[in-house]
């Protein structure tokens, strides 16, 4: 009888009983959107990131929408951000009308080369969005500085950097207090906590915080949680063109469950991590990822760039067929056919940069990283002898 290959995912959310039982909670209560458990969910990830002010909406991607439009960015401005992201990132920014400029990426961390901005920086460039790729904190010290000499707001798309750390002023501070402006986070399933879709804005400013809350629930003057709750009859009116951005209360109770696991979602992360670099770190050719000195990484992914010799596509292949998951590296927006519009599709003039179809000369880490770079599998209930797995299988597709 031929045995059953066990397949190893390449993520799987960490959830059980306590989230299932959360979700009745909403349900049995009767208040199923935007009720007293995302106020809860929000209170308790404000607390939990360091932030003064938390907005829960549907997703990272009208997170980073309604962050994008809070700084006045409009149409036919500039956004400086990176191609080398999840396409939500470049997408959120064509919303406003904007056009996104790309910034190369540092190769040892998969995140914008802060030494390259200033370079793009014109008189429409309106706002920075930077990433935290795969959990790795970016350098926002140095784009901070960059930011301030040009009186530029900074966005952080923290998709993927829940309970991810930075070193700011001798502490250890979580991404999202905001260091930057505004922080946005995800919760779907391939993040390290999910309610299933779902996502927040943290803000430094009051007067956003009370933006996001009016234009999630469609430019709603006085919400429903008012209405409901008021002794005299109360007409809503709608002064602003607002969205349907909203998070339920079911996803809220669960997002609160997750919360209380993430101290050991990341311990354990970090642990996963670890041993992934002391069982990688001989093979020859093979780069691991690297966290600076300043950072340190909720190992959202593990990502690794392939020797030389391997090419991507077939390594991919043939761990699948052992039964193991991989993802190749962070795609790039400007080689999607979604961007090759005018003449624009890494966000500089034609006359400037002579960008071929997929290939822009100034776009060279960021397509290299996809292209050399997988993601190994990676979750909480891994087993040793699944990461065992991955290792043995990669070290010998990596030596032939
Ligand atoms: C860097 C980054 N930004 C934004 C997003 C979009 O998040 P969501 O799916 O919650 O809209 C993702 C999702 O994968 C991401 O990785």
């Amino acid at each position: 009888m031929s045995e059953k290959i066990q397949t190893i995912p390449i993520a799987k959310p960490w959830m059980g009983e306590a989230e299932a039982e959360a979700a009745k909670r909403p349900i049995l209560a009767g208040w199923v959107t935007q009720g007293p458990e995302v106020a809860a969910f929000e209170q308790e990830f404000a607390a939990y990131v360091g932030a003064k002010y938390a907005c829960a909406v549907s997703n990272c991607t009208t997170a980073l929408h309604l962050a994008l439009l809070a700084v006045g960015v409009q149409t036919g401005d500039e956004v400086i951000t990176v191609s080398h992201s999840y396409i939500a990132t470049a997408n959120s920014i064509r919303y406003c009308g904007a056009i996104p400029v790309f910034v190369d990426i540092e190769p040892q961390t998969y995140n914008i080369n802060p030494m390259l901005i200033e370079d793009v920086i014109s008189d429409r460039t309106r706002a920075i969005l930077v990433v935290h790729q795969i959990g790795m904190p970016c350098d926002l010290k140095a784009i901070l500085e960059i930011a301030h000499r040009y009186n530029l707001p900074v966005i952080e798309d923290a998709a993927c950097a829940i309970g991810s750390e930075i070193l700011w002023d001798g502490q250890w501070e979580k991404i999202g207090k905001p260091h930057g402006d505004i922080a946005c986070f995800s919760f779907h399933p391939r993040k390290i906590i999910s309610t299933g879709d779902g996502g927040m804005l943290t803000a430094k400013n009051p007067e956003w915080d009370k933006q996001f809350r009016l234009w999630r629930q469609h430019g709603m003057s006085v919400p429903d949680t008012v209405r409901h709750g008021a002794k005299q009859v109360i007409f809503e009116s709608y002064p602003m063109l607002g969205y349907n951005y909203r998070m339920t209360d079911i996803q809220a109770a669960v997002g609160r469950e997750q919360l209380k696991r993430l101290p050991e979602i990341i311990e354990r992360r970090r642990y996963l991590a670890q041993r992934y670099q002391e069982k990688l770190g001989d093979v020859p050719g093979l780069k691991l990822p690297t966290e600076p000195t300043w950072a340190k990484s909720n190992w959202q992914s593990f990502c690794v760039r392939l020797p030389e010799k391997c090419d991507q596509v077939q390594v991919m292949q043939a761990m699948l067929d052992t039964g193991i998951s991989t993802r190749r590296g962070i795609m790039c927006a400007h080689r999607e056919p979604a961007y090759s519009i005018e003449a624009w599709s890494c966000g500089i003039a034609q006359d400037t940069c002579d960008c071929q179809p997929g290939k822009c000369q100034r776009l060279t880490e960021s397509e290299q990283a996809q292209e050399r770079a997988i993601i190994l599998p990676l979750f909480h209930d891994m087993t040793q002898q699944q990461q065992d797995r991955v290792v043995e299988v990669l070290k010998e597709l990596c030596q032939v």
